[in-house]
């Protein structure tokens, strides 16, 4: 017999369904007057993430919000992590109130706004409080989303798209490339240094709309780290006649092999191809230790 029971999956099973955890964050987009305009939102996810030539965020939304109205005009966004506090989650489920218009619900805006670092034009300003802000532009090329149009707000006809754009009569989904993640100097110095415990932003993790009357959300206030399993090395022969084939012109010396053995073997040839790819680029011809060291540390340049 199982130890589990079946749920019904209704509308929004993320929140009627299940128990989900989720970010809390502010969307500014520019608003018909040209000024900025913030919703919330918590259905924004990383879409591309490696292997692409951009990275991109996901944003979920009702069409006829403000913000999904804008981006359908007006490319430009900004995505605001705010950190954990009770009167910011308050503000937020005001921002979040269907069918304010853009300038009753700045008005009385709690937040503070500020020009971004995102020097391309008109773009709309970001929340002063946030730890961090992801500054996107909307990729309407995908799936030819520019074909919709802003204005129906009593909802959209079909055909709808399947990804990108209007997507049904009420849904909207925008892949959002980012151009650019700004960060409050403590938290960007704790990533150059190599995170602690201790130097996590306080985070609200939000569980959505439920029982028709309440927002939940979680306060994430320790931190916890776990060590990954200790690899199981590969032959060290093996690395040394995969590195002997990966390029005639670059060299792995016996330390570097040995190190690569750590490398999970699914892993072993992408990890040589990218060595030799940074090799080529940077005009080595040895792969030493030291190479190693400055192909794995992706922050090295910052630290520069
Ligand atoms: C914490 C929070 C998260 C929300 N997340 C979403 C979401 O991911 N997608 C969505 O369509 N609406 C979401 N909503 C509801 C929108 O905020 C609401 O539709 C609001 O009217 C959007 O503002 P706007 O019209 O200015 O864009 C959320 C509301 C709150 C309070």
């Amino acid at each position: 017999m199982s130890s589990f029971k079946d749920l019904r999956i209704v509308d929004n099973f993320y929140q009627t369904s299940s128990y989900f955890p989720m970010p809390t964050i502010l969307v500014s987009t520019i608003d018909d007057e040209g000024n900025t305009s913030i919703g919330s939102y918590s259905l924004c996810f990383p879409y591309y993430v490696a292997g692409k030539d951009y990275y991109a965020m996901l944003l979920e939304c009702r069409n006829s919000s403000n913000t999904a109205q804008h981006l359908l005009q007006r490319p430009k966004c900004a995505l605001n992590f705010i950190p954990n506090n009770k009167k910011f989650f308050k503000e937020a489920v005001r921002l979040g109130f269907p069918g304010d218009t853009p300038k009753e619900k700045m008005s009385k805006l709690l937040f503070h706004l500020e020009e971004g670092l995102a020097q391309d034009g008109h773009r709309p300003m970001v929340v002063s409080e946030s730890f961090q802000v992801f500054e996107c532009t909307w990729v309407s090329a995908l799936e030819d989303a520019f074909e919709c149009k802003a204005g129906e707000l009593e909802g959209y006809r079909p055909p709808y798209k399947e990804f990108n754009g209007i997507t049904s009569k009420f849904g909207a989904h925008f892949i959002l490339r980012i151009d650019k993640i700004i960060m409050k100097e403590k938290y960007h110095q704790a990533i150059i240094d190599g995170v602690k415990s201790k130097s996590f932003p306080k985070i609200p993790v939000d569980y959505g709309y439920r029982d028709n009357t309440h927002f939940w959300y979680s306060d994430s206030t320790k931190y916890h780290s776990e060590q990954v399993p200790a690899p199981k090395e590969i032959d060290i022969k093996t690395v040394r006649y995969a590195a002997d084939r990966s390029d005639p012109d670059i060299h792995f010396t016996d330390e570097a092999c040995k190190r690569l053995a750590k490398v999970p073997r699914i892993f072993l040839k992408a990890a040589l191809d990218g060595c030799v790819k940074w090799a080529k680029k940077n005009n080595v011809t040895t792969i030493d230790l030291a190479q190693l060291d400055i192909i794995n540390d992706k922050r090295n340049k910052e630290k520069k």
